[in-house]
């Protein structure tokens, strides 16, 4: 029997998956402290992720694993060097993982530029009329600008959207060539302070890394137009969120949407939770009917097909 241990409850159309096959045994793990993992992962031959930390002094103490299935596809919760050491597969969700979040970024950018929350109070509120000659700052999306940084899954679904919304698409990512992005409808930028001059809106999915960390930080912001607006569903330690709370406080830039932070959760005196200049959600760009499901269910199968050995290279995270 091959054992699996399923770290974060997922959705059940996946633990299913795993269940109902006869050659798997899975135990769910909802304790995710660091104490608990280390005294109950030993046991396991694979391990499917979703929230929790598995770094070296856990993964010392696995013997038996082979495999670790992520349910996403960003992987800063794994000690990638200690898996390539001991040659451990690390697999990821791949596209399942990509239409939801591109459609949150979109849900973002249009939420921020129709100034939709303070639309809702007025109503609410019994100002329905007053709004009419507020002074808001609501935009219209045509012919404006946006700079997606990073062009992997999610960048290039989020492309048709704002395409289809008859935006500019400039693209900065330096592994992907210019024609990619060009059969695309994109526009490369080699230099991410040229782009940042130009643009209306910025959004970000890239993986953090050291390179991206703190890849946005106040210097770049002030490179930024003052009505410009930053969305970021990537990772929290992509941009510098003390300079962005600054940048939207001092109005360097407009607005700003955040779906993850450098915290999570964040603290409750995160000064950007009282910022309402932001638009916040909690981590929660997958959290669709359709990509739960389909999350779970790729995490499972990657764990059932690297053991009958018939696994899409596509998958595997190549270190
Ligand atoms: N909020 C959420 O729920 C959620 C969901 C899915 C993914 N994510 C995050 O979004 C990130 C992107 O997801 P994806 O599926 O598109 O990943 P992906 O690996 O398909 O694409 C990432 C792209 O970033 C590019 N890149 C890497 N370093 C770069 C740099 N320094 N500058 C510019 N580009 C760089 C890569 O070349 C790649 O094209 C993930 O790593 C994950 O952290 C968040």
């Amino acid at each position: 029997m091959i054992k699996i241990a399923i770290v974060d409850k997922m959705h059940e159309d996946g633990i299913n998956l795993l269940k109902n096959n006869p050659k798997f045994e899975c135990e769910i793990i909802e304790d995710l402290s660091k104490k608990n993992l280390i005294n109950k992962l030993p046991n396991f031959d694979g391990i499917t992720l979703r929230r929790g930390k598995i770094n070296s002094e856990i993964l010392e103490k696995c013997k038996k694993l082979k495999v670790i299935s992520r349910h996403g596809v960003g992987y800063d919760n794994v000690d990638i060097k200690f898996l390539k050491e001991k040659k451990i597969s690390l697999l990821v969700t791949g596209t399942t993982t990509s239409v939801s979040p591109a459609e949150h970024i979109m849900f973002m950018i249009l939420n921020i530029s129709k100034s939709f929350d303070l639309f809702d109070q007025s109503v609410r509120n019994g100002k329905f009329e007053n709004i009419m000659h507020m002074k808001h700052n609501s935009f219209e999306l045509l012919n404006k600008k946006i700079l997606i940084v990073g062009f992997g899954r999610i960048g290039r679904k989020l492309i048709k959207r704002c395409l289809g919304f008859e935006m500019e698409v400039y693209v900065y990512d330096p592994f992907v060539e210019k024609k990619v992005i060009e059969s695309l409808g994109g526009k490369k930028i080699n230099n991410l302070d040229d782009g940042l001059k130009e643009i209306d809106i910025l959004s970000l999915s890239v993986p953090l890394t050291k390179d991206t960390h703190n890849m946005i930080n106040l210097e770049k912001m002030k490179m930024m137009k003052k009505t410009s607006i930053i969305i970021n569903t990537s990772r929290g330690g992509v941009i510098n969120e003390k300079d962005l709370n600054e940048a939207l406080n001092k109005e360097i830039i407009y607005g700003a949407g955040l779906d993850v932070f450098e915290k999570e959760p964040p603290n409750n005196d995160n000064p950007l939770l009282k910022n309402k200049k932001v638009l916040l959600s909690p981590h929660a760009a997958t959290f669709t009917r359709e990509c739960t499901s389909s999350m779970a269910i790729q995490t499972a199968q990657n764990i059932i097909d690297f053991f009958e050995n018939k696994l899409d290279k596509l998958m595997v995270v190549k270190f």
